[in-house]
């Protein structure tokens, strides 16, 4: 166990893939009643730009224009007003098209189909011959934990489970752009975990993820850089680390101290600080943290479940040689809290950093490519009080 000790400034810092994946200018979508007069303009002249290997998070309450956009991105539908480029090309072009992959909000699957016949049915709309359809099928299904369930119908599934088929579905073309809509929607805390460890590892292969979803710690713990829209407008954007970040205080975590130790560093600290604008307490490790923990706990003593099982390997074709064998257990292993080691308290060590170049062996793609470095703070790492912290402050950028 560590202590933790919140004071005065932290910075944080990163660089990014330069090659654009998207770039919107201006970009506007005015919706038009049956005679022609604007009826809502959805989305109001937004600029960004997402670049290689980027996890992008689109937030903004109901109505805010995310979907529209999206579209836009899409191809679906045409901007009103600016420029939208896409893979370099316009998103309406055939070959931008096959390059994206897309979980919509909700699924359509057709529900007499089975989840292997949903997948082999999105493949051939890519043109993939049989034989490239049955591989990726069967690697998919595995990958998403629907191995054993291939072969019933998707009608019968959970909407946990269905999730997992439009996970599949997304990638069955192994696109360049994937934008998920509410991807862990309806899964469990253990689903939740893996999608978000893929979107993660799928980044780190030089793929570009644009991830809409309400569920803030979701977005806060995979996405480098959000989008908050209000009204069809950019209310704020950047690098997450940047916006969250408390720029008046420092926090120091240390091995756990004893009281005389405590005390000492509290007096130094408030002889700095001033009394008072010091707090001192043991940092916790997060319900998901816990829950999961707990849940591997029962696999591994060999409990029985009826229900949807961890997912399997990582779809082959979806990674480098030489990639994890079991995604979750390897990536679990690696961002595991490392064991305490004696630390000076002051200066305060740099915050908590995933082990970037374990992670780019296990993502197999040191070389092919120069995504950006990995989101920076495990959440198993993180103290909860931050992570409330930072909720607020996104719940506020958004109430803005
Ligand atoms: N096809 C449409 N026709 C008219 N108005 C629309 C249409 N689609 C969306 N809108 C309006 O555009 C605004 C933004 O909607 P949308 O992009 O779906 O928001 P979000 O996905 O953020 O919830 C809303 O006011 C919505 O009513
Ligand atoms: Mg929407």
């Amino acid at each position: 166990m560590s202590s933790e000790i919140a004071a005065g400034t932290a910075s944080a810092t990163g660089k990014m893939s330069s090659e654009p994946v998207v770039e919107a200018v201006g970009l506007t979508k005015v919706f038009h009643d049956f005679w022609g007069r604007p009826k809502a303009k959805a989305v109001n002249g937004i600029d960004f730009t997402i670049r290689r290997g980027q996890v992008f998070g689109l937030l903004g309450p109901n109505g805010s224009g995310k979907s529209t956009t999206v579209k836009m991105l899409l191809g679906l539908l045409y901007p009103s007003r600016g420029s939208l480029k896409v893979l370099g090309d316009s998103p309406r072009r055939v070959e931008t098209k096959r390059r994206i992959g897309y979980l919509p909000e909700e699924s359509y699957l057709y529900r007499y189909l089975t989840a292997a016949e949903t997948l082999d049915f999105f493949g051939s709309l890519f043109g993939l011959p049989p034989e490239e359809r049955r591989r990726r099928c069967d690697q998919l299904l595995e990958m998403v934990g629907l191995g054993p369930s291939r072969n019933r119908q998707v009608g019968e599934f959970s909407k946990g489970m269905a999730r997992r088929v439009g996970i599949a579905q997304a990638l069955i073309n192994d696109p360049d752009l994937v934008i998920l809509d509410e991807p862990t929607s309806g899964l469990d805390p253990v689903g939740c975990r893996e999608v978000k460890d893929l979107i993660q590892l799928l980044a780190r292969r030089g793929k570009t993820i644009i991830l809409c979803s309400h569920l803030l710690a979701d977005v806060e713990d995979v996405c480098d850089e959000v989008l908050v829209m209000y009204g069809g407008r950019v209310q704020a954007k950047g690098r997450l680390d940047e916006l969250l970040t408390i720029g008046d205080k420092t926090r120091i975590i240390a091995p756990k101290l004893d009281p005389a130790m405590v005390s000492r560093v509290l007096d130094l600290l408030n002889a700095a600080a001033g009394p008072g604008n010091v707090q001192i307490d043991q940092p916790s490790m997060g319900l998901e943290s816990f829950f999961l923990d707990v849940v591997r706990k029962a696999q591994q003593a060999g409990n029985e479940t009826a229900g949807a099982r961890a997912a399997g390997r990582v779809a082959d074709y979806l990674k480098a040689e030489g990639g994890p064998e079991n995604l979750l257990d390897s990536l679990r292993d690696d961002l595991a809290p490392p064991a305490p080691a004696p630390q000076p308290v002051v200066p305060p060590p740099p915050a908590p950093q995933v082990n970037t170049a374990a992670l780019a062996a296990l993502s197999g793609n040191g070389a092919d490519s120069a995504p950006p470095p990995a989101k920076s703070v495990a959440p198993a790492l993180r103290p909860q009080t931050d992570t409330r912290a930072a909720n607020e402050k996104l719940k506020s950028l958004i109430e803005k």
